[in-house]
This record gives C-alpha cells, structure tokens and sequence, in this order.
C-alpha cells in the first residue's frame, strides 16, 4: 500500500509539472499571436481611416467623432479619442474610458523616451478590466497632427486564457488518471505472471515465456517445489521410521548437520572398579532423542556428569556414540560443582521443576541460582556455536534447563534455525508471573524459531504468559509470537513419544521367558500377579499415592493377599535436594507400612527397587507384569506408560494411567484414572487384574498401533519439515522481495497441508 501511495505521487507530480510547463508555454504563444494580431487589427484600422483624420485634424474637427465612431465598429475597440499636438482631447467615442486621458499618454510616452508619433502602446488595468491603450500619430507633410488613442478591451484574452488554462487542467487530469490506471493494469499482468509462473513451478509444469528475471523465478520454483514435495510426503502417511526421518532430514535440509542441545547426555561413563562402565540414564528425555540422534547423526551437547566422562572424551569433550556404533557426536561441557548445584538442583530443579508441575511443591528461587542458571546458559550455548557447521545451523534446544539458550544462540548466530521443546508441562500465566525472572524466561525462549509443547493447552499457556509480560503481537491464526525488528517463533504442540521398535525388544526373551525369570528373581510363585512401577524418584510421579492405591487393593481383595505383589523400580534422582530425599524416606517408610500390614512370611506385597536399572532390565519386568501403574500427579507427556505398551508384542498386560499425563490423551485405551483418588486407582488396579485376556488383548492392540504411528521419528520429522518449511519461506519471501518488496503473499501460492 505504502509502495503504491509513493508511485502515485510520484507519478502525479510529474505530471503536474509537465502539465504546468506545458500551460505556461501555451499562454506565452497564444498571448505572442494574440498581441500580434492585435496590433495589425488597430494598424489596419487607423490606415483604413488615415486620408480622413488627416482631412479632419487639418480642417474639420468636428468630423473626428464620426470617424472615430467608425473606427470602434470592431466590437473588440473600446474606444477611440483624438488628441491635438498640445496633448488636449478633441473628440473620443461614448464609450471611450475617461481615465485614459491624452495629456497622461503623452507624459508616460515622454517619460520612457517615445514619442507617440513614433507608435506608442501601453497595458493599463482599469476598473472595467484590463486593456490595452495604443497611440497613432497622425502627420501631414511631416509634422504631426494629432494623435488617435485606440483601447482595446482585453477581458476577453482573459477568457481566452482562462480557457485554456481549463482544457489543460481537464487534460491533466485525464492522463493522471490513463497513466495511472495504465500502470496499475501493466502491474497487475505483471503480477499475475508471477503468480502464474509460481502456479506453474508449483504444478511442476515449465515456465511460460522466459524473461529476465527467469534466473529467480528458478529459484523460487526449486523452493516451491521442494514445499509441495515436504506437505506430499507428511500428507502421504506411511509410518515414520529412522530411515524416513533421515531422508526427511537429507532431502528438506540438505543433510544438515543437527546440534542437539540437552543438560542430560544420552551415555555417561562411570568408574567401576578398574574399568569404565557405559550407563543409559532414566531420562524421558533421553528415551526420545537418543533413536533421533542415532538417525540424524550431529552432535549432542550435555553436560559430562559421570565419573570418567573425561577421561573418555577428547580435549575438547568430545566423543563417538552410541559405543561400538559411534553415528554421532556427544560433546561435554564441564561444570564445577558450585555451578551445578546454582544452575540444574538450583534454579531448573528447586525453581522451575515445581513451578511447572502442579505438584503442591513451592519453588525456590535464589537470586546466585539465577546467577548460575545464566552463566551455564551462555557456556552452553557457546558450545553449541563452536559444534556449528554452518552460519545457519539447525539447533535443537531441549528443556527448561535452557530457556535462555535460544536467544543466546540467537544472538551469536541471527540465520540459526532454533526449534526449542519444552519438555515439561507450561503452567498458566498466574503462575508463570511469580518467578521473579519471568520476563528474561520468556524472552530466551523467543529467540527460538519453533517452540514445542506436548499439548495445545501448554501453548495456550505460553500465549497468555507471553501476552501477560512481553510486549508483542499473538497471531493466534497462524500460532506465532510476532515481535517487532526480532521475528517470530511459531508455538505448537508436538506429542512426543519413543522409537519404534524399541531398540531394547532386539533379541528380548519371550514374555514367557521373562515372567518365569523374574518371578524366580524375585522369589515369587510362577502364578503370581505382579503389578509395576517405573519412575524416577519424584514428588511429581505420584509414587506415594500408587502405593496407597496398592494398600488399599489389598484392603478391599483379600483374595490378592499374598498373590499380589507390586514392583516399584525406582532410579535416584536429584538426590542433592532435600525435597527428593524426603521423598525417598516416606516412600521407605510407607512401603514399609504397607508390607507390615499385608505381608507375611515369605510375601512382601511391595518391593520397592531404588537403584539405577538400565533399559534391558526395564524391559523385562514390563513384559513380566500383569499390570502397570503410571500415576503421575502431573506430567508433561511419560514415556514409560508408551514404553510398556512396545514392551508388550504378546498385546497382554494392562495400563493404568493417570490422566494428569500427556499420555492420557493418546492412550485412552489405558484405565484412565484421577491418582488423587485413591479409591479409584485401586479399583482400576483390581479391575485390570481381573480383565479377561481378550479384552487385555483389543486394548492393548489398539495402544500398540497408536504408539508404533505416533513414534519419535514423526515427532523429530513433524518439527524438522516445519523448521525446513520456516526457512525456505524465509528464503522465498527474501527472493520474491527483491521484486515485489515483500508484497506477495506466499500463503496464497503454497500448496494447503493436508487437512
Ligand atoms: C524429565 C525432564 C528431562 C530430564 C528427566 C530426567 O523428564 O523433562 O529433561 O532429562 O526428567 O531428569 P534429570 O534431572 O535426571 O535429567
């Protein structure tokens, strides 16, 4: 609009100028023919009369009147008068304007040097309009006369003039209005073109005519087809699988190298007596990204926490994973233990872990956590700087422990494709509000190009803190933070989920296998019904409550008395915290309780499991259970109620699931239940171990075909073809704004997704 408005008045002024040019020209000729054919009306006029004035200035005075009278028959004269030598007026027409008098004619023509014998003439502005006053000698024999004084009425040169400064306008006008419409025609085909050239690229048919901007609309064709070819494939289905998501990877963003930024590293290395032993860690986190890596290839960046991390990393903390696969890059960054304790059980865990969580438990927030959380920030982001291949690097930011990381890496590198994932849920903005650093939260997470959550609740969450203490635009339309002069990130859900197959099924014993083994292990009769937990030991898990609903099961089924007995496997977590080992201790003593109450010789109803398990034997106590528990009091998605539904290829085995878990909206095929409620949770457990195995079998079918679809490689690949669709827009509208300044709307020339 602004771009038109500029072009008209550019267009009008120089018209405007040529118009006035041209008026100015046509006035001065006119008024030039005009004074000319004046002069030869009166030359002709006062010839005509000559032989009779002469006879009449000479001997008849009397006789000037008539002649004069003759002389004004040119309706244009005004009048006539007759002066003698002395400069006295002898005679003049009625008409004749007394103001014009002889003596005045005589003086100005002496004043300027003429004599009016020589042909004097004058323009004069009268009250009755202006005219022109032109003075005759009249001679005989050489000596002059008299004079005859002509005026001629000018009003209507005026006419004239007024005329033709009328045509010129009504001319200017009409071409202002032909040019501009002439232009705005020539544009539009112009326009058009593109658009049909872009159409036509977008339909993989050849461009039309070639013309000199032939090279770009290449370009841009290249990249249109490369959008319909990303909405094709995501429309096309088909299941998502390591190999798709690399090809995703190679064919939408050149093969681009990742960097993968996340405080927990996928292998930490830990001294074990003389050597080094290889542990996975319980992450959720890990569970995700770990198959992504191992398809994608790059470098994760985390921080080394184990024991002999350094001495298995080069000097510059990096080392090949997985062992013995060695496809990507895991670089450490090393911390002291003031700043570990500022930055992950400070400010990320006693700050914003129970801020998210509606948990019941009360942040704290320390001042030189913050000081801490910001100066891991920086070196973390630095690091992933240095492991960028290129000046425009997709970066993939993980969790709060890193909400200022984006904008930081932002900062260091303005082309950088930045796609946070918040891996926790997004409280409401009231809650966000009383984190003291709220708005330095919010801005770091801005400098990401895609922010993720696991549901569209969470996003409307982000939305209302961003429009509570930020200042920016919320284009619900298009789901984006617009910021002025700093961009916009788009904010979506993207339900994560784990591989399929899980890596951990290769080569797993059977079901039957497993049940027989764990039972001995756990000296159990072959025919016991084994319920289980798996968590992290966190307050927000709900494992305190799942054991309630255990207690009170027992209560109500005395039948399971001694038949019953529920496994918690339970890793150490965030031990340095007073919190966490509060909850280690009462989650000690209820088990305790619990088995007290119910267990007798040889039978604990509850054997609680604190200790790290790696994922091998996870895996077998989820194919040995009968039922699985997930109660978490909150959660952003938990990966282990979908780890036991892969775990599960004999479709038996029942999943109890709280509905304060992301999960919960995917597998609505688990006993969903509220784990406040303990009665209900209890319920749940009796009904799933009493479930016929037919039914046990359509539940967990339908579970396993959601989960195998929606696996981590559609999660990695939906944020990946957003992100690679994000940067050839940004690239198309960079191009299409050298010739048309942005101006054309790339929404209406793309392809529509898949509805
Ligand atoms: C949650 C967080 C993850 C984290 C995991 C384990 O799932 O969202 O980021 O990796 O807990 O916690 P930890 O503190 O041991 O890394």
């Amino acid at each position: 609009m602004r771009t038109l408005a500029v072009f008209f008045t550019a267009l009008i002024v120089c018209l405007a100028a040529l118009s006035l040019a041209g008026y100015t020209a046509l006035d001065t000729v006119t008024r030039e023919w005009f004074e000319r054919d004046l002069a030869l009306r009166e030359e002709l006029a006062i010839r005509a009369a000559e032989p009779g004035l002469e006879e009449a200035f000479a001997r008849a005075p009397a006789s000037l009147s008539r002649i004069l009278d003759g002389i004004t028959r040119d309706e244009r004269i005004l009048g006539a008068a007759a002066c003698d030598p002395s400069g006295r007026r002898v005679a003049a027409t009625a008409a004749y304007p007394s103001e014009v008098g002889c003596r005045a004619i005589h003086e100005a023509a002496a004043a300027v040097g003429a004599s009016p014998s020589a042909g004097w003439s004058s323009y004069e502005d009268l009250e009755s309009g202006p005219v022109h006053v032109r003075a005759f000698a009249i001679e005989q024999n050489g000596v002059g006369i008299g004079t005859v004084l002509l005026v001629h009425d000018l009003r209507y040169l005026e006419g004239r003039q007024g005329t033709t400064r009328d045509v010129v306008l009504v001319l200017f006008f009409l071409v202002s209005a032909l040019a501009a419409l002439v232009t705005v025609l020539a544009a539009r085909l112009a326009r058009r073109d593109w658009t049909l050239g872009l159409r036509r690229a977008l339909d993989g048919r050849a461009p039309e005519a070639s013309h000199e901007l032939e090279p770009l609309l290449r370009d841009v064709r290249a990249l249109v087809e490369q959008l319909a070819e990303d909405r094709a494939l995501e429309g096309r289905g088909g299941p998502w699988s390591a190999e798709r998501l690399r090809a995703t990877l190679r064919s939408h963003l050149d093969g681009d190298r990742i960097v993968l930024l996340a405080n927990r590293e996928p292998y930490i290395h830990v001294e074990k007596g003389e050597g080094v032993e290889v542990l996975h860690p319980a992450s959720g986190l890990v569970t995700a990204l770990e198959p992504v890596m191992r398809a994608c290839s790059g470098t994760w960046v985390a921080h080394g926490s184990g024991s002999a991390d350094r001495k298995t990393a080069d000097a510059h903390g990096r080392v090949l994973v997985p062992p013995g696969e060695q496809s990507y890059t895991l670089r450490r960054v090393w911390m002291t233990e003031e700043e570990e304790n500022g930055y992950y059980y400070g400010f990320a865990n006693e700050g914003l872990w129970p801020l998210c969580h509606v948990a019941h438990a009360r942040p704290i927030f320390r001042a030189s956590d913050w000081d801490h959380y910001v100066r891991v920030n920086q070196r973390f982001a630095d690091a992933v700087c240095e492991e960028a291949s290129s000046d425009d690097p997709i970066v993939l930011v993980q969790d709060y422990h890193f909400a200022l990381a984006p904008k930081l890496i932002r900062e260091r590198m303005p082309r950088a494709t930045i796609l946070t994932f918040w891996h926790i849920p997004w409280p409401n903005a009231e809650r966000i509000g009383i984190c003291p650093w709220r708005e330095e939260i919010l801005e770091g997470l801005l400098g990401s190009s895609i922010l993720g959550f696991h549901t569209q609740q969470h996003c409307n969450n982000f939305f209302e803190s961003v429009d509570a203490y930020v200042e920016s635009r919320i284009d619900r339309e298009r789901r984006a933070v617009v910021r002025r002069d700093r961009g916009e990130t788009l904010v979506r859900p993207y339900p994560i989920s784990i591989e399929w197959p899980v890596r951990w099924m290769d080569g797993v014993a059977s079901v039957e296998v497993c049940r027989r083994a764990v039972r001995e292990e756990l000296g159990l009769a072959p025919d016991a019904l084994l319920g289980l937990g798996v968590d992290r030991m966190d307050y927000t898990k709900g494992i305190e409550e799942r054991l309630e609903a255990v207690d009170l099961l027992l209560e109500r089924a005395p039948a399971l008395r001694g038949r019953f007995t529920f496994v918690q496997l339970a890793a150490p977590s965030r031990q340095h915290i007073e919190r966490y080992r509060d909850l280690d201790e009462r989650v000690r003593r209820l088990t305790d309780r619990i088995n007290a109450r119910w267990g007798s010789e040889g039978y604990l109803p509850v054997m609680l499991k604190v200790a790290h398990h790696e994922p091998p034997t996870v895996f077998r106590y989820y194919r040995a259970s009968d039922v699985c528990y997930v109660s978490s009091l909150h959660d952003g998605m938990n990966l282990v109620a979908k780890e036991y539904v892969a775990a599960r290829d004999d479709e038996q085995g029942v999943l109890v699931l709280s509905q304060f878990t992301g999960a919960a909206r995917d597998l609505t095929e688990a006993l969903i239940v509220n784990p406040y409620d303990t009665r209900q949770a209890a319920q749940a457990l009796e009904v799933a171990l009493a479930m016929p195995a037919s039914e046990q079998r359509l539940r967990m079918r339908a579970m396993r075909r959601l989960v195998s679809e929606l696996n981590v490689y559609r999660w990695a690949g939906r944020m990946i073809l957003d992100a690679a669709e994000l940067r050839r827009k940004e690239r198309l509208s960079g191009l299409l704004s050298i010739v048309s300044e942005g101006k054309l709307s790339l929404d209406g020339l793309l392809p529509r997704g898949p509805a």
